[in-house]
C-alpha cells in the first residue's frame, strides 16, 4: 500500500519536474541584444551581441558577420568568411557553423589510383576553437586508416568492412569509425594513411575524414555500400561543426583590468575559457539570464512564475536574483513544506486531519528520498559489480598484503577538488589525467577514461589485481581504482617531472646529455622488458611513446598507461581489437593484422629512441612536407640508408666522443623498427643492450682507474703499455662489456 503510494508521489513528483522543465525551456527564449542600429536577425538566426553584422555592430572584427543571400530562394544567411553560421547559443558560449571540411579518398578504376581530397579547417587568429565536447572526428570507409592532424595531435581510427557487420547507427570501426577532439584546436586537416586504400573495394570506392557535432551524425551503411559519394551527397558537402568562442586572449582577473573589458552587464559574472591558452567569455549571473555583454543585458529570473513548484504548498516571492518562500500566517515551514500550526484551542477534527495529511506526506517524501538515496547506492553497487569488483574483494581478501585500494567516488572527488580544470595534468582521446591529494597530503594522479567497452568492462577486477601487483621501480604504480562509477577510474602514484616528450620537445632551454637520454632509454626498455615477462600473465603495454614516460626527480623514467595495456591474450582468435595508439609509433604489422604481439611494443620503443637521438617530432604535422618524411622512423630509415645519419642527429649530442655509441643505438633502433615483427628483439634483449652502452658510457677511458679497467678487460698491463687510440680502446670495451653480458 505505501509503496504503491509512493511511487504515485514520485510520479506526480516527475510529471512536474518535467512541466517546469519546458516552462523554463519555452521561457528561456528571452530576445537576443544587439548594439542600438544593428540587425537582431539574418534570415532566421538570431544575432546576439558580441556577434554583429555590419560597421561597430561586433564587439570587435573576430566577431563580424556578413549577411548575404546565398541561395536562389532569396533567404539570406550569415557568414563568417566563408562558413554559414547556424546558431549562437550566447549562455553557453557556442557557435555552430556547416563547413566543407570532408577529406576525402576515391578509387578511379579507370586511373587505377586513388584521387585525394585533403580539406582543413583554420581558426588560428580568429576568437572561435573546436569544442572537444560537441565534436567527434568521424571516418567513414571499408579499408581505412585517417586521422586528423593538428598543431600538436595526431588522432584518427581505422575502418573497415572485412568480416564485419555493418549497422545504421553504430559508429565502432564497421564501414566507419570515430576519435574523440583533442581540447583546445583550433586548426585540424584531414589525412588518409595510402597503406590503406580502396581499391580492392571496387563497390565502395570512397573513404571519408571529417570533424563535425557528434549530435549530427548517424551512420548509414549507403554510405559504403554505394559506389558514389553518399556520404557526401547527402550532406551536400557540409558538415555542421560547433566551435566555443572567447572575447580575447585575456583570464578574467587581468581581463577585468582592461577598458574593453566586455561582461558590461549588471548581475553578469567573468568566466574562464576552457581552453589551454587564457581567454575569458561572459555570463550571466545565478538567477538571471540574457545578454552580458551589453548593458543591462542580464535580466532577473522570476522563479515564481516559471517554476509553479518553486515553493512547493508555500507562497513565492520573487527577489532580485532569487526568490523566497514562506507559509500563510498559521503554519510554518519544516523541511521546505509549510505545516499547520497546532492550535491552542481544542484541537478540532478536521485540523487533526489536515496535519495527520501532512504528516503522511512529510513521511512519504522522505521515504521516497530515502528510496532515491537506495536507488543511486544500488546503481554504484551494480556498476561495482558490473566491472568485477566483487572478484577483486575476493581476491584481495586471501592473498593479504596486497597495497592495493579500492576508492569511493566521494573520495576522489574530494582528492581532485570534484575534478576542477585546475587540477588537470593531461588530456587526450582516451579520457583525462587529474592531480589529487588523499588524506594524509599523498600525492596520485586519478585517471578517468572517457568510455569502456563491454569486454573490458568484465575484465576489468580481474587486470586491476594483476596491474596493481606489477611492482617495479620504473614502472609508475597502481594504487587503486574507483569501480562504484559507469567507467571506472584508475588512481597512480604521482611523478612530479613531466613526460619525456616535454623532456626532449619542451622549450626549457636545458640540454640533455647522452647519458641522461640513455639512462631514461635503458630503465624504459627495463620496465617494458619486466611487464612482458612478466610471470603470471605477461602485459602488453600497448601504447608506448614518449608521453608515456614520465620522469622523476633525477630523470628516473617511470613508465605509465596501462589503460591501454592488454593482458597477453590466451586466445588469439577471440582477441580483434580496433587499431588503438598513437600515430607515429603504431606497428604497422599490428595495423594490417590487428593482433597486438610483445613486438608491437618493441616498434613503439623504437620510435622513442629515435626521439631520444633526433630530438624530432614521431610525426611531422605540416602539410607541405613530403610524405617519406612525415613520420619520423621512414625519415630515419631512409637517412641510415643514405648513411646520413649524423644529418638527423640532435645537435646537442652530435658533438663529443660518443659517435659510436650514437651509432649502435642507431643500430638498434633500427632492428627495432623491423616490418616484420618476428626480426625485431625481444624487450630483454633491447635492455640488455641498453644497459650495455649505459656502462660503456659510464667508463669513459680518459677517468678509468686501473682496478675497474681490469674488471673488464682483464689484462690492464697490455693496455697500459701498448698506445692505442680512443676508438680502439672503445670498440675492445664495449666487446669486452658484451661478453661479460653474454657470459651471464
Ligand atoms: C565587418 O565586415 C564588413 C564587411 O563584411 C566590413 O565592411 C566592416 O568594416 C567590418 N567591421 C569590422 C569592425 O571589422
Ligand atoms: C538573392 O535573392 C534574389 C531573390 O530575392 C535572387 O534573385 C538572387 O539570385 C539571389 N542572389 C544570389 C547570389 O543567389
Ligand atoms: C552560463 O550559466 C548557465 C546557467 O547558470 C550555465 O548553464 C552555462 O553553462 C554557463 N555558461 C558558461 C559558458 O559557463
Ligand atoms: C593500395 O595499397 C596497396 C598497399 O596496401 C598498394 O600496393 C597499392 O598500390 C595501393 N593502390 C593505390 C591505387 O594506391
Ligand atoms: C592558419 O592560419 C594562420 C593565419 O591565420 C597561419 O599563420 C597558419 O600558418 C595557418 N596554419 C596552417 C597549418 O595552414
Ligand atoms: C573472413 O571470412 C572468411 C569467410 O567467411 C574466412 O575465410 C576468412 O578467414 C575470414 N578472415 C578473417 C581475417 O577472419
Ligand atoms: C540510409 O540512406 C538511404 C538512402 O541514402 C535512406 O533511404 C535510408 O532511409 C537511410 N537509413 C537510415 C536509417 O537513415
Ligand atoms: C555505380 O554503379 C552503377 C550501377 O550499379 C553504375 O551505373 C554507375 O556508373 C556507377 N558509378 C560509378 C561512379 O562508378
Ligand atoms: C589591476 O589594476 C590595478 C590598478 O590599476 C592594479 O593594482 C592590479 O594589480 C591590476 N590587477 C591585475 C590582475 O593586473
Ligand atoms: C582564470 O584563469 C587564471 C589563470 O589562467 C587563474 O589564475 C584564475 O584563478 C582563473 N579564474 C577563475 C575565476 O577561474
Ligand atoms: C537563493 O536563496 C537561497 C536561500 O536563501 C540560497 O540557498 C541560494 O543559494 C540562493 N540562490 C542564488 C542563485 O542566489
Amino acid at each position: 500500500m505505501v509503496k504503491l503510494g509512493c511511487s504515485r508521489f514520485l510520479l506526480s513528483c516527475h510529471v512536474l519536474l518535467c512541466l517546469s522543465a519546458i516552462w523554463v525551456l519555452a521561457m528561456a527564449d528571452v530576445p537576443a541584444g544587439q548594439r542600438p542600429g544593428c540587425p537582431a536577425k539574418c534570415g532566421d538566426v538570431d544575432i546576439p551581441f558580441p556577434f554583429g553584422i555590419g560597421d561597430k555592430c561586433a564587439l570587435h572584427s573576430g566577431f563580424n558577420l556578413s549577411c548575404t543571400n546565398t541561395s536562389v530562394d532569396g533567404v539570406k544567411k550569415p557568414l563568417k568568411g566563408n562558413f554559414e553560421v547556424t546558431k549562437i547559443i550566447l549562455p553557453e558560449a557556442k557557435v555552430r557553423m556547416n563547413t566543407r571540411a570532408i577529406s576525402s579518398q576515391c578509387y578511379d578504376p579507370a586511373a587505377r589510383s586513388m584521387n585525394y581530397i585533403n580539406f582543413g579547417l583554420n581558426l588560428t587568429d580568429s576568437p572561435f576553437w573546436i569544442s572537444e565536447v560537441d565534436n567527434k572526428i568521424i571516418v567513414i570507409g571499408c579499408n581505412t586508416l585517417a586521422y586528423m592532424t593538428s598543431s600538436t595531435y595526431v588522432i584518427g581510427c581505422r575502418s573497415t568492412c572485412k568480416n564485419v557487420t555493418l549497422e545504421n547507427g553504430k559508429c565502432s570501426g564497421a564501414g566507419c569509425c570515430q576519435a574523440d577532439v583533442p581540447k583546445g584546436i583550433q586548426y585540424y586537416h584531414g589525412y588518409f594513411n595510402e597503406n590503406y586504400n580502396t581499391s580492392t573495394w571496387p563497390d565502395n570506392p570512397c573513404s571519408y575524414v571529417t570533424l563535425m557535432e557528434k549530435a549530427a551524425f548517424s551512420f548509414n551503411t549507403s554510405y559504403v555500400r554505394s559506389n558514389s559519394s553518399v556520404f557526401d551527397e547527402t550532406s551536400n558537402g557540409v558538415v555542421p561543426i560547433v566551435l566555443d568562442w572567447k572575447i580575447d586572449a585575456h583570464a578574467c582577473e587581468e581581463a577585468k583590468n582592461t577598458s574593453s573589458y566586455a561582461c558590461v552587464s549588471s548581475n553578469s559574472v567573468c568566466v574562464n575559457a576552457t581552453t589551454i591558452e587564457p581567454g575569458y567569455l561572459c555570463n550571466c549571473s545565478d538567477g538571471y539570464r540574457g545578454n552580458p555583454y551589453i548593458t543591462d543585458g542580464c535580466q532577473d529570473i522570476n522563479e515564481c512564475l516559471e517554476n509553479a513548484n518553486a515553493c512547493g504548498n508555500g507562497i513565492c516571492e520573487n527577489t532580485p536574483g532569487n526568490h523566497t518562500c514562506s507559509c500563510n500566517p498559521g503554519s510554518s515551514m519544516v523541511n521546505d513544506v509549510c505545516v499547520e500550526k497546532p492550535s491552542r484551542f481544542p484541537v478540532m477534527p478536521v485540523v487533526g486531519a489536515s496535519v495527520g495529511v501532512v504528516v503522511f506526506v512529510v513521511a512519504l517524501a522522505c521515504a521516497c528520498m530515502i528510496q532515491e538515496r537506495r536507488k543511486l547506492q544500488k546503481m554504484k553497487r551494480d556498476y561495482f559489480r558490473q566491472h568485477g569488483g566483487l572478484i577483486l574483494f575476493d581476491e584481495m581478501r586471501s592473498k593479504q598484503g596486497i597495497a592495493f585500494k579500492i576508492f569511493t567516488e566521494e573520495e576522489l572527488q574530494q582528492a581532485t577538488n570534484r575534478f576542477s580544470e585546475q587540477q588537470v595534468l593531461g588530456q587526450g582521446g582516451y579520457g583525462t589525467v587529474y592531480k589529487g591529494i588523499l588524506k594524509g597530503d599523498v600525492e596520485v594522479a586519478v585517471k578517468r577514461c572517457k568510455t569502456i567497452d563491454e569486454q573490458q568492462k568484465k575484465e576489468f577486477g580481474k587486470e586491476m589485481l594483476i596491474l596493481s601487483q606489477v611492482n617495479h621501480r620504473n614502472i609508475v604504480k597502481l594504487l587503486g581504482c574507483c569501480l562504484e562509477v559507469e567507467v571506472p577510474m584508475l588512481v597512480y602514484e604521482f611523478v612530479p617531472n613531466g613526460t619525456l616528450f616535454q623532456l626532449i620537445h619542451g622549450n626549457h632551454g636545458m640540454r640533455i646529455s647522452l647519458a641522461t637520454r640513455l639512462g631514461i632509454a635503458h630503465e624504459s626498455a627495463d620496465a617494458i622488458a619486466y611487464l612482458h615477462s612478466s610471470a603470471s600473465t605477461p602485459i602488453l603495454h600497448g601504447d608506448i611513446k614518449s608521453p608515456n614516460i614520465l620522469l622523476d626527480m633525477d630523470h628516473q623514467a617511470k613508465v605509465s598507461d596501462f589503460g591501454a595495456s592488454i593482458l597477453a591474450p590466451t586466445d588469439k582468435s577471440q582477441f580483434i581489437t580496433l587499431v588503438h595508439g598513437t600515430c607515429g609509433y603504431l606497428d604497422p604489422e599490428y595495423m594490417q593484422t590487428n593482433l597486438l604481439t610483445d613486438k608491437s611494443d618493441v616498434y613503439s620503443f623504437g620510435v622513442v629512441l629515435l626521439e631520444l637521438l633526433t630530438a624530432k617530432l614521431p610525426f611531422n604535422f605540416n602539410p607541405d612536407v613530403p610524405a617519406h618524411e612525415k613520420s619520423l622512423s621512414m625519415m630515419f630509415m631512409y637517412a641510415m640508408k643514405e648513411n646520413k645519419l649524423d644529418q638527423i642527429l640532435d645537435v646537442e649530442i652530435k658533438d663529443g666522443d660518443n659517435t659510436e655509441i650514437i651509432e649502435e643505438i642507431a643500430e638498434l633502433a633500427m632492428r627495432c623498427l623491423e616490418m616484420c615483427g618476428d626480426n625485431r628483439p625481444s624487450m630483454k634483449e633491447v635492455a640488455e643492450k641498453l644497459d650495455s652502452l649505459r656502462k660503456v658510457m659510464q667508463h669513459p677511458w680518459v677517468q678509468r682507474n686501473p682496478e675497474e679497467m681490469e674488471c673488464l678487460l682483464g689484462e690492464p698491463s697490455s693496455m697500459a703499455s701498448s698506445a692505442i687510440t680512443s676508438a680502439e680502446y672503445f670498440s675492445i670495451e664495449k666487446k669486452a662489456v658484451n661478453d661479460l653480458q653474454s657470459g651471464r
